[in-house]
């Protein structure tokens, strides 16, 4: 094992022959429960050439990083372990690659960065430059790392894959959750109306983000109280998913973010759709910070743990029950010590 000594601002893992900077991280190093996640002394990442180094101050927790913890997409993806996990930061840029250009250190930054390679439940994390977007200004560290992953998801889906318009009714599940919150204020910024699904306590909250109409998922088959819609954003997948198809219009689409929708079903119904997996994209993180610093969009917390116990912070995730987004804070937020810095769900 390492032996950790003390430099002059930072840590050093102290080898057998080797000396290199230490910071903190939450690693695990096989796949497991959440007990695998482990808060670890890691090297220090070095940027390559086309990479940034964050400083991070927040990173969000999205129900991938357990579902990777677990192990459910190792055949997908090879990781090599120890992996480092989380896919959401909010940071200040630290190191510049070579090759970087368009940003400085001491930049404020976020990004969904890509899932292939290690994540940000750390002090420190390399991203690709083209990952990295400015930002938004009118947010703490705390909310900026909740937007990226869960924004774009919502972004992507509504925008790029289902090609949403004004005026079209548009049915999102899970409108409490991670994807949700932000999928129903992006809709009716577009125009849309929008319909949210989620369990009774979460109803003002839905109505609240802009749902024009709310369906108790609980208490009532949603296809049997609502109108045809143009557009679904499934984030629950199964018997919500085929029920869904049937609310469709003719000329509908279903995008699915959890599981590759029925194509014959689809095109029984006469609609489109398919299953997505987010991509990193700082153009579309550009365009939602300007929405979130417009005052289009707000971010919804549903709790802050600290790096060190991202056990916890995974526990409640895998409730399936979270309200927005869960956070774990690296470096306390200047305002943190305010209740109203995060807007508490
Ligand atoms: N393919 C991709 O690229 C991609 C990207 C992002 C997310 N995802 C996946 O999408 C799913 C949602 O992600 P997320 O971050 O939004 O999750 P999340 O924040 O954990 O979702 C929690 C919310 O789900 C709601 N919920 C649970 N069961 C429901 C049901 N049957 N009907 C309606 N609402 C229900 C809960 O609301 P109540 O408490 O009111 O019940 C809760 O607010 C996850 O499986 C995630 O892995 C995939």
């Amino acid at each position: 094992m390492y032996e950790q000594v003390t430099a002059t601002s930072r840590a050093y893992l102290v080898g057998p022959s080797t000396k290199e900077p230490a910071m903190k991280a939450v690693r695990i190093h096989r796949y497991g429960d959440v007990d695998t996640l482990s808060y670890e002394d890691a090297p220090l990442p070095e940027p390559g050439p086309a990479d940034v180094r964050i400083r991070v101050h927040a990173a969000a927790v999205n129900p991938v990083d357990w579902k990777i913890r677990a192990g459910y997409l190792a055949a997908m993806i090879p990781y090599q372990m120890p992996l480092t996990i989380g896919w959401d930061v909010s940071g200040v840029v630290d190191q510049l690659g070579a090759e970087v250009t368009g940003l400085s250190v001491g930049d404020a930054v976020y990004s969904r960065p890509d899932i292939m390679r290690n994540g940000t439940y750390a002090e420190y994390a390399v991203v690709r430059a083209s990952e990295v977007s400015g930002k938004p200004q009118s947010l703490s560290h705390r909310e900026a790392a909740a937007v990226p992953l869960a924004g774009l998801t919502a972004w992507q889906a509504l925008f790029d894959h289902a090609q949403l318009k004004a005026g079209e009714r548009v049915l999102i599940h899970a409108g409490a959750g991670g994807v949700g919150s932000f999928a129903i204020q992006f809709a009716k910024w577009a125009g849309a109306h929008v319909i949210a699904t989620a369990s009774a306590s979460n109803a003002a909250l839905v109505r609240d983000l802009g749902a024009d109409e709310f369906v108790d998922y609980r208490s009532q088959r949603f296809e049997s109280v609502l109108d045809k819609v143009d557009v679904v954003l499934d984030t629950i997948g199964g018997e919500t998913q085929l029920r869904s198809i049937a609310l469709l219009k003719r000329g509908g689409r279903l995008f699915s973010v959890v599981a590759t929708p029925d194509h014959a079903a689809l095109a029984s119904a006469g609609a489109t759709g398919g299953m997505f997996m987010v991509q990193p994209s700082s153009d579309d993180l550009s365009r939602i910070a300007e929405l979130i610093d417009a005052g289009s969009v707000r971010v919804i917390i549903d709790s802050v743990f600290p790096l060190s116990q991202a056990r916890a912070a995974h526990a409640k995730s895998q409730t399936g029950r979270a309200k927005g987004k869960i956070v774990l804070e690296v470096v306390p937020d200047e305002r943190s010590g305010h209740a109203d810095d995060a807007h508490q769900a």
